[in-house]
């Protein structure tokens, strides 16, 4: 009987070894949960252009929008564990939506880390038309207005929305969420005059913001942003300790290979350190994770303490989802 079991871990030891050996065996894609032209669509391509690289297959990019992103993880987890599917998520969809959905997977047991990525500070940006010059004067303006402004999010549970939870949790100041399947199209409204604001990823905004369309307050960091190094920070700005980032990463369903991770990790890590890459992404304002946070455990360990900071306010908020 030891025998036996003995030779079948051996098989399976070498299955998992073949697999990693041939993978990929073709295009790799990478699941976002949010629409395209958003600021999650926008870092998932850049990546993928590298990753193919080191990858030698194709790595796609497919949007499965929908539920603050809940539906594209779906999506990922319940794909097969071979590496070739890849979720992209950050703190809205793989943290605060365990906190806001029935899920139908669990974040942390029905997911594998694989590496974290980049992450932005938010902005706090509004229409154009709004007459307020600095983040006190549009604070005196929303709270001025006889409806809540209108506040754009990639629907309940996306960063954006968590963010305006949060805006609303230190300020006081009630908004009403126009949610979107990302912030991509939320801009869109947002430079149309269609809605008042959007706590967003500077990412996101930073070329609407150079361009002149929108006005931006404040970035909910406590350095300014080297690409945007004229815009405020909340503490300067007149919302102290308005901190938030929003931290984005990779995962693949459980039971996917060590080694295919691995792979998929190393690949990862060869685009972060790419000059092109970083060039790319540092002008969106976007930083680099640190170097000793790039592996698959720091991922997941990460995740779990997000989870333990952020799930007590946004339950708090009982945000109800239809
Ligand atoms: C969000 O959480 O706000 C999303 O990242 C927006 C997006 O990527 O479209």
């Amino acid at each position: 009987m030891r025998k036996f079991i003995l030779s079948a871990i051996a098989v399976l030891a070498f299955s998992d070894a073949a697999t990693a050996q041939s993978f990929p065996s073709r295009p790799v894609t990478i699941i976002v949960p949010f629409s395209a032209g958003g600021p999650s669509d926008a870092m998932a391509r850049i990546l993928a252009e590298r990753m193919k690289v080191t990858l030698g297959e194709q790595v796609l990019v497919e949007n499965v929008t929908g539920a603050g992103g809940s539906v594209g993880v779906g999506r990922a987890v319940r794909s097969p564990p071979d590496g070739h599917t890849i979720s992209f998520g950050h703190l809205g969809t793989h943290v605060a939506n365990g906190a806001i959905y029935k899920l139908g997977y669990d974040l942390v047991t029905d997911l594998e880390p694989v590496a974290l990525l980049p992450s932005n500070p938010m902005i706090i940006v509004s229409k154009k038309s709004i007459p307020a010059t600095s983040l006190k004067e549009f604070m005196a303006w929303l709270k001025a207005q006889p409806t809540p402004a209108t506040a754009g999010t990639a629907g309940a549970g996306s960063g954006s929305h968590i963010a305006g939870l949060y805006f609303e949790n230190v300020t006081g100041i009630k908004l009403q969420y126009v949610p979107y399947r990302g912030t991509g199209p939320a801009m869109n409204d947002l430079v149309a005059g269609q809605i008042d604001m959007i706590v967003d990823q500077t990412s996101n905004s930073i070329g609407q913001v150079r361009a002149g369309n929108i006005r931006a307050y404040a970035i909910t960091g406590d350095k300014r942003v080297e690409s945007a190094s004229d815009i405020p920070t909340v503490d300067e700005a007149g919302l102290p300790g308005f901190h938030m980032t929003l931290w984005s990463g990779l995962w693949v369903p459980k039971e996917t290979p060590k080694d295919v991770i691995a792979k998929l990790n190393a690949a990862t890590v060869e685009a972060l350190n790419d000059p092109a890459v970083r060039k790319q992404l540092e002008n969106l304002g976007l930083q680099m994770p640190p170097k000793d946070k790039l592996t698959p455990e720091a991922l997941g360990a990460w995740q779990k303490a997000e989870i333990a900071k952020w799930w007590p306010m946004i339950k708090a908020a009982n945000v109800k989802v239809d």
